[in-house]
């Protein structure tokens, strides 16, 4: 699976979003250390804070599956569903990658056709609140 790849998977994603008050549709690929891959869409609703990212959709999908060890994500998203410029991943997002994804996990960003960004954790959320930080019982 190739970096276009998992980019081409996330515009697709962009299909199912279920967006009837912002219009905007998001797409996320997530790769897993097992070599699977799971997408997700953005799901609104009408009370709002409920709404979910793409990036929670493709994650939680993934963990609900017994996944815990991912590679890379690839997002898109854009009014309408047309991409116009980068659309990072939310910090709530951000927090949920903090639980599973280590410092060299790769946020892949869709600027465009055939153009995206790519970042590592450690740059989008450096001193994440994470997993260590919480004494187990
Ligand atoms: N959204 C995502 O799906 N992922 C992000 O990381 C940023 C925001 C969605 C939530 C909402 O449905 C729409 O984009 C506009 O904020």
């Amino acid at each position: 699976m190739t970096n276009e790849e998992l980019c081409t998977l996330a515009v697709k994603a962009m299909e199912n979003a279920y967006v009837p008050y912002s219009g905007y549709k998001v797409g996320a690929a997530l790769l897993t250390k097992s070599g699977k891959i799971y997408t997700g869409c953005n799901i609104e609703n009408a009370s709002y804070s409920p709404t979910v990212c793409a990036e929670r959709t493709a994650i939680f999908k993934a963990v609900s599956e017994g996944e815990r060890e991912f590679l890379k994500i690839a997002v898109s998203g854009g009014k309408n569903g047309e991409i116009a410029g980068e659309f990072p991943p939310c910090g709530v997002c951000r927090q949920v990658m903090a639980e599973f994804c280590g410092a060299d996990f790769e946020i892949l960003v869709v600027k465009g056709e055939n153009s995206f960004m790519k970042y590592k954790f450690s740059e989008i959320l450096p001193f994440s609140f994470n997993p260590k930080h919480i004494k187990k019982v």
